[in-house]
């Protein structure tokens, strides 16, 4: 077929094909949360109904994309690892992240009923999204790592920020007075000697974040019985230590 005269414009695209061999990670944020949160009326410190909505999301996200082996989701935010050998749109960067993070935005909204039944969103949400590559086994995991710390850390900081003010009485800068300059172990001392919160008894969702995986499962035949399916489950293991890795092997090793 002939070409147009303009067909050379196509020459100003870049070729944005992720390097072969490498772990490639697509993260998507909210944009602009601390305000969404606030006016759709989010529990603080954790909305159970928000973050099972995200988690909703990623699980679409996953069903589409069969190469995404894990996902780990905290806060207004999902990491996506893909296979280190996917050939998903040529390992295209803009396309895995531009499907990726459409995908998911449409499906927070598409499921958002299920969980806030009595209300809609005040406006169209916004997420954000990147591709990043990671060459080693080691920085996967150290970037897996990275994503729970920080889940960690805000969720310890949250947890006694909110304390201190709902059952303390503390204003918000009184709050942030008290916490300021403090470690893990004095957040915990505060939990545990002013409002008796164990924190390590706080639910392993909120501490540790949402991972996704493959994970075949029993199911149910009509005829009676049961067989083996692949199933996307959540769980929400600690990703940092080798334990979860050592009893995931298959991860990190190329099918
Ligand atoms: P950008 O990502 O830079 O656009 O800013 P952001 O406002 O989204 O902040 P960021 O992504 O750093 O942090 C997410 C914010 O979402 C948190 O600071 C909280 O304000 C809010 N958030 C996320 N999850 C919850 C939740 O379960 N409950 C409440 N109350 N707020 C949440
Ligand atoms: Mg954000």
């Amino acid at each position: 077929m002939a070409k147009s005269k303009f067909e050379y414009v196509r020459l100003f695209e870049s070729d944005d094909r992720c390097l072969s061999n490498t772990w490639i990670v697509v993260r998507i944020d909210g944009k602009g949360f601390h305000r969404f949160s606030t006016e759709h009326g989010y529990e603080k410190p954790n909305d159970v109904r928000a973050l099972s909505l995200m988690t909703k999301a990623a699980t679409s996200v996953m069903e589409e994309f069969k190469d995404i082996c894990l996902a780990y989701g905290q806060s207004d935010e999902y990491s996506f690892v893909f296979r280190k050998e996917t050939q998903a749109y040529s390992r295209r960067s803009a396309k895995l992240s531009t499907n990726v993070c459409s995908l998911f935005t449409s499906s927070f909204v598409y499921y958002w009923n299920e969980y806030f039944p009595t209300s809609r969103p005040l406006y169209p949400p916004v997420f954000d999204g990147r591709t990043v590559l990671y060459p080693s086994n080691q920085n996967i995991r150290d970037y897996l790592s990275w994503r729970q710390a920080d889940c960690h850390i805000n969720n310890l900081y949250n947890t006694t920020f909110w304390a201190l003010i709902l059952k303390g009485g503390l204003t918000p800068s009184e709050a942030e007075q008290k916490l300021k300059g403090t470690l893990s172990g004095d957040k915990n001392e505060i939990l545990f000697s002013q409002f008796a919160i164990n924190y390590n008894n706080e639910p392993a969702m909120l501490r540790k974040g949402t991972v996704l995986v493959r994970r075949r499962v029993p199911v149910a035949i009509p005829d009676g019985g049961t067989r083996e399916k692949s199933q996307i489950v959540q769980e929400y293991s600690d990703i940092i230590g080798d334990e979860f890795w050592n009893e995931n092997n298959h991860l990190l090793t190329l099918s």
